[in-house]
């Protein structure tokens, strides 16, 4: 099973506690532990989490600045709970645009969960846009002129390389759209709309969500 979810929300959970949009960010990344850790006992193998797209550099700087600085000492902090919860963390999406810091920090936490562990797989997106995804993945194929460009080549070139297609996908925040998050992956998804603020979301709705789905008829195009 791979799970997609959409975190939105932080910035109106914080305009509701009359705060600023950055204590809504802080909220929504303490959530992502308690989100995985779900996941990681109820059996799921693949959760992807958006992070950060390709068109949030559009956000205000104070706020792009404060989301890098949260990444990386969620990073420090996490890597502690990856190894004792046996989680592979992998990242997707351009992260050569990130500080060399945080690429370091990124890197060396890929390299240690996945020599160490080997139970649920977070993916996080950052600097992730789909449409940017697949402009590198053509640009991989055009330069393997051998390669033949078929669906197997394209999806092993993309950043799930090896990764399952995405069976549920979540938005929390209320808004029903993709926003550019794996449109490849997910062509087939069953897709799961909550107005649930993401910092308010919790592994109860989640559970029922998942109990919806493996209710749901996933027909393929077939009968
Ligand atoms: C999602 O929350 C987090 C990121 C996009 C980084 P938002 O910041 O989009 O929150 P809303 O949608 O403005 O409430
Ligand atoms: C999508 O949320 C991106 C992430 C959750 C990281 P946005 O808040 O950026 O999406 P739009 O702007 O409402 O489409
Ligand atoms: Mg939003």
């Amino acid at each position: 099973m791979h799970l997609a979810l959409i975190m939105d929300g932080n910035g109106r959970w914080a305009k509701q506690h009359l705060k600023p949009r950055i204590f809504g960010h802080k909220e929504g990344a303490k959530k992502i532990r308690e989100i995985t850790e779900f996941c990681a006992k109820s059996g799921i193998k693949y959760l992807s989490l958006y992070a950060f797209s390709t068109e949030n550099w559009k956000r205000p700087k104070a706020e792009v600045e404060y989301l890098m600085k949260l990444l990386g000492e969620y990073l420090v902090k996490e890597r502690q709970t990856y190894l004792e919860s046996n989680i592979v963390f992998k990242s997707i999406g351009d992260i050569s645009k990130l500080s060399l810091e945080l690429q370091q920090e990124i890197k060396s936490l890929e390299t240690q969960t996945q020599a160490e562990c080997n139970g649920l797989t977070q993916i996080l997106a950052l600097n992730y846009g789909a449409k940017d995804e697949l402009r590198r993945t053509f640009m991989i194929l055009r330069q393997k002129q051998e390669c033949e460009i078929n669906e197997e080549s394209i999806a092993q070139a993309l950043d799930t390389s090896g990764i399952p297609d995405v069976d549920m996908l979540v938005r929390t925040g209320g808004e029903m759209r993709l926003s550019n998050f794996l449109l490849w992956q997910s062509a087939y998804a069953e897709l799961f709309f909550t107005q649930t603020l993401w910092p308010s979301f919790s592994a109860q709705e989640l559970e029922s969500m998942i109990a919806e789905f493996y209710q749901r008829n996933r027909r393929f195009g077939g009968l």
